[in-house]
């Protein structure tokens, strides 16, 4: 709350120009926070550090904020808050954090998220682009922003004609072309098999597979049509995934390789006639600046291939104009796996280059980490194949399920199914987001399902225990209310543990901004942790059944706001919150 103050008086005292310095704050023994601003400073303007904090501290506006100010240490700012200030912003209708309100510009942002391949499995780094990049959707909207999803499936290329093939061979309506839900690497498998034994045979299935593709990408209605039925077969699998996972995705956001086809060859052209492509070796490509090989060679983005055939470069600059010059966006994100940094990089270059992202829109890679197995290595089945989600995930609520049966045996059959598809999903998706997005994870269902740590499991549990302590107090209803209103009951803040809470809670909106603006779901989990962590020792210091009268309704009120809390962060996670637990 107090970062947007310091960095105003950072600026006062030293000029705009130090405006941008990012002050760490951190809790303090001795305060409620101690800042840290003036030490890096002091260095760059020359002054002992003790001075620039003075400086710091005289262009402070806390009139009404701080009840103490000090100077501590080295040059530290000692903050102790006015405890009537905090009651007040506690107190108040929680303003949901909503952009616009002098926290900065609202964004036009285009997600391109998930994005899987027709007649493929999605693996589990698919799961996670799928799961971060719902996360960010969720919580820019939250924050006002107008989000754009885009769903950038592979849909288009060469296979497809020898998938065609296969699909047509097996009929429309066969156990075999089922497969595309149930287990589409099966299927791609099936067709990939039939092509390798016959790419010797003049008329064989590989010929006529070739011939698919030519048929397809001319535009043959028969074939057209044909694609259009296996595309919508695979979109069930996906549409079951996302169902499972609780994704905000729909048919309506999909914006497949397919849907910039049409626009390729002009696109090459114009880049060609305006020297930003040329041929090399048969070729069309780019060289953006800065993008070598290994001999320090210029590195080409290839965009037409010598044998006039277009690749995912084509289809990716395509996006990128598309993106901002149809969809107006002012933000384009790419939640995409880490090894594609180079590809989305040289893409993004060329297009400054062309002039289809001009300098006022911000186009990002947001950098997924592969998902590893316990061997260290891309998380496979045994055989070595890609591991399959669904399977992954109803372990995931399985895992739950025996936990639950073995601690809430008086829950209806009902009660508990729905509680472990909860926590069995909501622990898969938290682990995605908690750990940095470019970094890489071992997938371990113990870790993930564990209730200690930051976990899922944990977070949820925090939020179970409260509803049901409301509910002891016959006021969970009451409590429960909408976010954006004011707790039920005036709340004090008196002992420190409920201070510590408090201050926290004030945070919210500040830590929802920093995930949008870093691209960061992780530290929305930090801040649910370290919530559910201060209302644990909160419940533990001090009684609130047991408290009495208007102390009682205080901490009860107290109880609601954490719980509206938890769960808001949970869902803009797109984790849900379990009634019991
Ligand atoms: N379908 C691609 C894959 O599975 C991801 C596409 C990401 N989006 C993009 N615009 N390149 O690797």
């Amino acid at each position: 709350m107090v970062v947007p103050r310091v960095q105003a008086a950072i600026a006062t005292a030293f000029g705009d120009e130090f405006r941008g310095t990012d002050p760490v704050i951190r809790p303090s023994q001795f305060a409620d926070i101690q800042i840290n601003a003036a030490l890096a400073l002091a260095r760059k303007v020359g002054l002992p550090p003790r001075d620039a904090a003075a400086r710091i501290v005289d262009a402070l506006d806390l009139d009404g904020v701080c009840s103490l100010v000090e100077i501590s240490g080295p040059g530290f700012i000692n903050l102790t808050f006015d405890g009537t200030w905090i009651e007040e912003l506690l107190n108040a209708p929680t303003a949901q954090a909503a952009g616009g309100d002098g926290h900065g510009p609202l964004h036009r942002v285009v997600v391109d998220y998930s994005s899987p391949n027709v007649a493929k499995e999605m693996h589990v780094g698919h799961l996670r682009t799928t799961v971060v990049g719902d996360s960010l959707v969720r919580v820019m909207e939250a924050l006002g922003h107008t989000v754009i999803r885009q769903n950038h499936i592979g849909d288009w290329g060469t296979p497809f004609g020898m998938l065609i093939e296969h699909w047509l061979e097996v009929g429309e309506d066969s156990p075999e072309a089922a497969l595309l839900v149930d287990d589409p690497s099966a299927f791609y498998q099936a067709a990939r098999a039939k092509f390798d034994a016959s790419t010797e045979e003049p008329d064989g299935f590989a010929t006529r597979a070739r011939l698919r593709v030519v048929a397809l990408q001319g535009g043959d209605p028969e074939t057209f049509a044909v694609w259009e039925r296996l595309v919508a077969q695979s979109k069930r699998y996906f549409n079951a995934i996302y169902a499972m996972l609780g994704i905000s995705l729909t048919d309506d956001h999909i914006a497949g390789e397919s849907s910039y086809d049409a626009h390729l060859a002009q696109l090459c052209q114009e880049l060609e006639e305006r020297g930003i492509a040329r041929i090399s070796e048969g070729a069309l490509c780019t060289f953006p600046a800065g993008f070598t090989g290994r001999e320090g060679d210029p590195l080409p983005l290839i965009i037409r291939k010598s044998d006039g055939g277009y690749g995912y470069g084509t289809t990716d600059l395509a996006t990128i104009r598309y993106r901002v010059r149809e969809l107006q966006a002012d933000r384009v994100l790419y939640v995409v796996g880490a090894p594609q940094n180079v590809h989305l990089r040289m893409v993004m270059a060329t297009a400054r280059d062309a002039g289809w992202l001009p300098d006022t829109v911000e186009a990002t890679h947001v950098q997924i980490g592969n998902v590893l197995g316990e061997d260290g290595k891309i998380l496979k089945s045994r055989a070595g194949n890609p591991v399959k989600l669904m399977a992954l995930l109803q372990e995931a609520v399985d895992r739950a399920r025996a936990v639950i049966d073995a601690n809430r045996p008086e829950l209806s059959d009902e009660e508990r199914a729905v509680t472990a598809r909860q926590v069995g999903i909501g622990a898969v998706k938290y682990a995605d987001l908690s750990t940095g997005h470019d970094t890489e994870y071992v997938f371990d269902f113990d870790r993930m399902l564990a209730l200690s740590g930051n976990t899922g499991p944990y977070v949820q549990y925090a939020a179970a225990r409260i509803r049901s302590i409301l509910r002891k107090a016959g006021a969970l209803e009451q409590h429960e209310a909408a976010a954006g209103t004011a707790p039920a009951a005036t709340i004090a803040v008196v002992e420190p543990a409920e201070r510590a809470l408090a201050l926290h809670l004030l945070e919210y909106d500040a830590t929802l901004r920093k995930v949008a603006e870093l691209l960061e779901p992780h530290r929305l989990c930090a801040y649910l942790f370290e919530l559910a962590q201060l209302f644990t020792s909160f419940y533990d210091q001090c009684p609130v059944l047991k408290a009495e009268d208007s102390v009682r309704e205080s901490r009860l009120a107290l109880c609601g706001l954490v719980l509206r809390r938890l769960s808001a962060g949970l869902d803009l996670l797109g984790i849900e919150t379990p009634e019991n637990m």
